[in-house]
């Protein structure tokens, strides 16, 4: 019996190019196991698509003076270029642009929130008085109370790979002007993690064939105890609530985007006689989750907690094949600071598969490496 496989690929910001982290981050891999199980004769279905809402997009039409449409469409489009030139072989990219993801995210939303899973409740939300607006998450930066360190953002510490909410930082500041936010109440929609905490565990318990590092993290991650998140926020751009009397918010970018792995495979189905049904609710399909390190809670919690609420026979992830990340001339590659080789510039000079074969010697699968011109 040949196999059947989804090879769920992370969301890439439509904020700025691709550059070579992007591509030993997750999607070389990705593209290498598909292209091995298609040869082996499995039945393969590989999507990903632009993640198009939150705040580094708006933050980026706001410094261009255009809309969020217009560096969505440009960004997506340098995509597609990319995938196509360098030999990434999606079954479908799309994006969370489309309707179709919209109507699949309303009904999850919705299911979660008939069920109780999603409720509402007041809850502190940073605001900048100097740049008139409210910040998003990764915008307040300042020290990680877990860990000290003094970079964290307000979604998350990179040196520790815990998940925040703002107003845990201590000294926070805007990371646009440096202002200390001021903390505004506000009524959100939260999911209700905590009531997972427990299976979670005991179906990660169950993943030996997981890497270490991603089943170690994802443990220790429950072990803290999980609180229940803000699933909407107070911004104009991004999917509706699909509640009356919200039509100021949206729902937060992290919660919507994971749901593309479903819409994706909906969409991929309509357009091509498929049935998406056997990639996600046949038991015997198997799916894996490619990603970088700083999305792991996301793919091994969040979205396994909303299928689990969901409870409608989809499939939990196989596996989360999540790489270390790849330095430039080691230093951390950074789109803000123009730290990069971005993939369009090299592939303007020179041919794929070079790079591919460097990027797969030196993938960082079980550390972190470095990619250096010399
Ligand atoms: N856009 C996110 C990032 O670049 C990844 C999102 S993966 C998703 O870190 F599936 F959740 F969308
Ligand atoms: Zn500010």
């Amino acid at each position: 019996m040949p196999e059947r496989i989804f090879v769920a690929v992370a969301w890439p910001y439509a904020n700025g190019p691709l550059h070579l982290g992007h591509i030993a981050g997750c999607y070389l891999s990705a593209d290498i196991f598909a292209r091995y199980h298609r040869i082996k004769g499995s039945e393969v279905l590989m999507v990903s698509g632009s993640d198009t809402h939150g705040t580094p997009i708006t933050i980026r039409a706001d410094q261009e003076g255009i809309t969020p449409e217009q560096v969505v469409d440009r960004y997506h489009a340098m995509f597609m270029e990319s995938w196509d030139k360098m030999g990434i072989s999606f079954d479908l990219f799309t994006s969370t642009q489309t309707e179709n993801h919209e109507k699949v995210v309303h009904d999850v939303f919705t299911t979660l929130y008939d069920k109780g899973f999603i409720y509402t409740d007041n809850m502190l939300l940073a605001y900048c008085s100097q740049c008139d607006r409210y910040l998003p998450d990764r915008y307040v930066e300042g020290t990680c109370p877990h860990c000290n360190n003094t970079r964290a953002r307000g979604d998350q510490c990179d040196a520790c790979g815990r998940t925040l909410d703002p107003q845990d930082l201590v000294e926070p500041h805007c990371s646009i002007c440096g202002t200390t936010p001021e903390f505004r109440e506000s009524e959100h929609f939260f999911l209700k993690l905590s009531a997972f905490e427990k299976p979670l565990l005991e179906w990660v318990e169950e993943q030996d064939h997981w890497r270490n590092n991603v089943k170690n993290f994802t443990r220790q991650f429950l072990r803290d105890g999980l609180k229940d998140r803000a699933i909407s926020r107070d911004l104009s751009w991004g999917v509706s609530l699909p509640v009356e009397g919200y039509e100021f918010k949206r729902i937060y970018v992290w919660f919507e985007a994971v749901i593309g792995y479903l819409s994706a495979a909906v969409q991929w189905a309509e357009a091509n006689g498929g049935n998406w049904e056997d990639f996600w609710k046949d038991e015997n399909t198997k799916s894996y989750y490619f990603i970088g390190k700083d999305n792991i809670p996301f793919h091994s919690i969040i979205w396994p907690a909303i299928i689990m609420a969901y409870d409608k026979g989809l499939n939990l992830p196989y596996d989360v094949p999540a790489n270390e990340f790849l330095s430039l001339e080691n230093q951390k590659f950074s789109t803000s600071q123009n730290w990069a080789v971005w993939v369009p510039d090299y592939l303007e000079k020179y041919d794929p598969d070079p790079l591919r074969y460097l990027l797969s010697i030196n993938m960082p699968e079980s550390g972190d490496s470095d990619f250096s011109w010399s």
